[in-house]
């Protein structure tokens, strides 16, 4: 390809994640750690390193098996993706409409979370009306709302205060 050059962006990583079980990974800033994420969550696919789900490679699945695994994985990125036009609500409304989860029980999850995460007051805001740090947390809330079976936090605690941190971390 003409004008771009190749970037290993992962070298030598091996790692499994544990049901039930919370895994941190750390390292320097360009280590590798979003791209070891997204092609975690099914969204980039490694050139050289295999990603199994339950004995199955997502990237080898059938596109319809594939979309009801991402419908179970939450992600929030490092940096939030929101639709600017849209409120913060209409904004996770949205996620959960795409993972089929659109009802009263995850509406009350999602009104539960921002409580929790102190950003209640503000999901009829729009995105650009909020800070940095409470999109975060948005960004936290929409990850967590359609209840998924894996949740995928990518520098969950960027941008905020130790207290929203420990909040925005701990049990729902
Ligand atoms: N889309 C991309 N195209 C080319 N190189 C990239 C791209 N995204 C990331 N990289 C490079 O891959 C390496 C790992 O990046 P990243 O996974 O974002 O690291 P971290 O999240 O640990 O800071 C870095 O050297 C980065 O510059
Ligand atoms: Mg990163």
């Amino acid at each position: 390809m003409t004008g771009e050059s190749q970037t290993t962006a992962l070298q030598d990583f091996t790692g499994s994640f544990t049901p039930g079980k919370i895994t941190v990974v750390f390292g320097p800033s360009g280590s590798g750690k979003t791209t070891l994420l997204k092609a975690t969550a099914t969204l980039l696919r490694p050139t050289e390193v295999r990603v199994i789900y339950g004995g199955k490679n997502p990237y080898d699945l059938p596109k319809k098996e594939l979309l009801a695994l991402r419908r179970e994985i939450g992600i929030s990125f490092q940096r939030p993706v929101f639709v600017s036009q849209l409120t913060l609500w209409e904004n996770i409304e949205l996620v959960l409409n795409s993972s089929g989860k659109l009802d009263d029980d995850h509406r009350k999850l999602t009104v539960h979370l921002a409580k929790r995460l102190g950003i209640e007051k503000l999901l009829s805001k729009k995105p650009h009306e909020v800070s940095g740090g409470e999109l975060r947390r948005a960004s936290i809330v929409m990850a967590l709302s359609k209840d998924p079976s894996v949740v995928i936090l990518d520098e969950p605690t960027a941008y905020l205060d130790e207290e929203s941190s420990k909040k925005g971390s701990g049990d729902p």
